[in-house]
This record gives C-alpha cells, sequence and structure tokens, in this order.
C-alpha cells in the first residue's frame, strides 16, 4: 500500500516539523514525549545511547523534504554529541548509534569533512572497546568488563564504514571477531537471541548469560531479537559471508512467529500470558531489518512481514494529535524498569518507524550502510 506509506511520512514531517521547534528553542535531545512536551535522555545526558536518534530523524526528513529546517536541527544536535568526545568516559559501545546517525548522517548526505572526521574519531573509539579475548565490550562499569550484548551488531556499522572510507581493513577484522563470537554465543537453537553474555575478559571463555532489559533469564527480549536481525543482515551485507545472512534469517524465522495478530509487538516473547506489555520499538525496528533481508535475498515474504509490523503500527499506534509531541505510541525500554518509559512514546520508535517507511517508499538514505 504505497500510498498509505506517502501518506504517513508526510504526516510524520509535518507534526514533527512543528514539534521540533520546540526542541531546537529549548536547547534539548528529545528522548521521549509526554503531556506535550519533549522529555531528554533519563541517564548520562548527552552522553547517553539515543542521542543520534533524533538527528537520525531530522536527516532522514530533510532528505525525504529538503527543508532547510531538519539540516540545521540535526547540525545543532550533531554537534551537542561531538562535545561528548571530550567527557569520553561515559560512552560505551552504543558510540554506532550516536554517531552513524547523526555526523555519520551528514558525512553521507552533505559530503561534510568534517563530518566524516568525526565518524572516524568514534569509529576509534569503539576499536578502542574490543577486547583480543574475542569481544567489544559493551558498558563501561568496572564489574561489567567483560560484558557484550546483542544490541552491538547494529554498532558495527560504524566499522565497517570506517574500512570502506579510510581502507584500513583493522575496523572491519575487528566487527568480524565480534559478529563471529555473537553467532556462537548469542544465538540459540530456536532462532532467538540472548540479550548479555558476560565472557571472562583474559580468556575469552563465557562465562554465563544474564537477565537485561526482558521479563527474565533465558526468555526472549524483543528489541534484543529485532537488534540481532537487523544486525546480522547488515553483517552479511558489509562482510559477505552467508553464515550471517543464515544467522539473520533464522532469527526472522523465529520473530515473526511470535508477531501479534494485531501486527504490534510485545515487549518480550516469552512474557506470562495475559500481561500486556507491548514494545513497538522492537517492530518498528524489526519491520526495518526485514527489509534489509528482503533486499539481499530477493524474497518478498520478509518484506510482507514488514508491512505487517508497520501496518499494526499506523492502525493501532501513530498518535497524528497536535496537543502531543512523538507519533509512536506503547514503546517500552526495559521491561521491569519503568524509569525509561513503558507504553508511551520514545523517540527512538519514531526514528525506526520513519526509516521503515521511508523504505517501503524507496526513500530510505540508507543510514546504516
Ligand atoms: N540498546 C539498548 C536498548 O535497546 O534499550
Amino acid at each position: 500500500m504505497p500510498d498509505r506509506y506517502e501518506e504517513a511520512l508526510g504526516r510524520i514531517a509535518q507534526k514533527i516539523r512543528k514539534k521540533a521547534e520546540m526542541a531546537a528553542r529549548d536547547a534539548m535531545i528529545p528522548y521521549r514525549s509526554a503531556e506535550g512536551k519533549w522529555i531528554g535522555n533519563p541517564y548520562d545526558g548527552n552522553s547517553w545511547w539515543t542521542g543520534g536518534f533524533w538527528p537520525g530523524l531530522m536527516w532522514q526528513l530533510w532528505h525525504l523534504t529538503g527543508d532547510a529546517f531538519f539540516l540545521e536541527e540535526a547540525r545543532r544536535v550533531g554537534e551537542l554529541l561531538t562535545d561528548e568526545f571530550r567527557t569520553f568516559r561515559r560512552l560505551n559501545h552504543d558510540v554506532g548509534f550516536m554517531y552513524l546517525l547523526s555526523v555519520g548522517a551528514e558525512a553521507k548526505l552533505t559530503g561534510d569533512e568534517q563530518a566524516e572526521t568525526d565518524l572516524l574519531h568514534a569509529a576509534s573509539l569503539l576499536m578502542g572497546r574490543f577486547n583480543p579475548a574475542g569481544f567489544i565490550r559493551a558498558w563501561n562499569e568496572p564489574e561489567r568488563v567483560g560484558f557484550a550484548i546483542i544490541d552491538c551488531m547494529m554498532n558495527l556499522t560504524l566499522l565497517y564504514r570506517a574500512s570502506r572510507d579510510t581502507g584500513d581493513p583493522r575496523f572491519r577484522q575487528v566487527a568480524k571477531i565480534h559478529a563471529d563470537t555473537t553467532m556462537r554465543e548469542f544465538l540459540r537453537e530456536d532462532g532467538s537471541v540472548s540479550h548479555i553474555i558476560e565472557f571472562d575478559p583474559e580468556t575469552g571463555k563465557r562465562v554465563r548469560e544474564h537477565p537485561g532489559q526482558g521479563y527474565a533469564l533465558g526468555t526472549q527480549w524483543s528489541r534484543g531479537q529485532a537488534w540481532g536481525l537487523y544486525g546480522f543482515a547488515l553483517a552479511y551485507r558489509h562482510l559477505k559471508d552467508p553464515k550471517y545472512l543464515e544467522t539473520a534469517k533464522k532469527i526472522a524465522g523465529n520473530f515473526i512467529t511470535h508477531i501479534r495478530p494485531d501486527g504490534l509487538t510485545d515487549c518480550d516473547f516469552m512474557q506470562p500470558e495475559g500481561e500486556e506489555r507491548i514494545d513497538n520499538i522492537a517492530g518498528a525496528i524489526a519491520a526495518c531489518g526485514l527489509q534489509e533481508l528482503a533486499n539481499l535475498t530477493g524474497d518478498e515474504t520478509w518484506k510482507q512481514a514488514a508491512e505487517r509490523l508497520t501496518d499494526g503500527l499506523l492502525d493501532h499506534c501513530a498518535d497524528w494529535g497536535e496537543s502531543r509531541c512523538g507519533i509512536l505510541t506503547h514503546c517500552t525500554a526495559s521491561y521491569h524498569d519503568d524509569g525509561a518509559g513503558r507504553h508511551t512514546n520514545i523517540l527512538y520508535g519514531d526514528y525506526f518507524l520513519t526509516e521503515a517507511l521511508m523504505r517501503l517508499c524507496g526513500k530510505d538514505p540508507e543510514l546504516w550502510s
């Protein structure tokens, strides 16, 4: 239904254009919205991992409309994020999310040289987190020195791109080692993936799985499934090894069996029956990953699943009202911790919904390539 998707994109551009003026005026980075206001990052100030999604959305909408307001707003926040290089200690493996969608998008869409330099700076920070025992370290707390998480599969794009842009294979080689470890240690027989695995930082030996943002240890946190799906599809796109494609297909196959009849996505695929916890961010990310898979394989089945998810979001959870700021409702940051938002609008849901629609309309600027 391309007309429907075109129309939705137009409505997103229109609403966000108005509401973004508030963010610019208040000199902040929207993380979520409530009661007619944007709300900033819940933790870690501008180093919080989600800071790239607002400029990413601005770059998408600039690409769509050519409206210079979006360009200026994307650059405003890109500068706030590169200021965080000085703080440094609060940055973690999520520099991929933060900088690919800000300075990475700027370098790609405008050819700006400083933005490209900033992108390579971020890639070097991610490289600096590599433990030669076989994984990229996720977070900074001393007690988590051996932790790696599934989400990092998305951050690897920073490394693929740095190798391509500099001609230096080290970035790609590190990405490959991390992807291989993730494939070996996170992927389960049924096509689901773990969220957090702890390794011995000296030997790289698996220590244990930890519960993360899902329901419980060993369950299927849906956003983690979506990061794995999209992340392995991108690994295949960039590293060309068919084992990554097979992994992405396996994760996608499992994800699809759990799409709800209304097209929405539960927060955890193994959550107790009758306990209503939806995370539409997971559905929006998966809709992008499934389209990547369709492009890589030529198999339209994946695209049809992406359409089911996108239709579910548009049918039930797109808020076009003027009284509130964001678009996508029923986003949940974490199953048990409501501090970062539960069943509310969260900005990275809006980013991925927009990306899914841009892809469906053939207008995606390919910020992950
Ligand atoms: N990358 C953290 C999350 O998905 O919540």
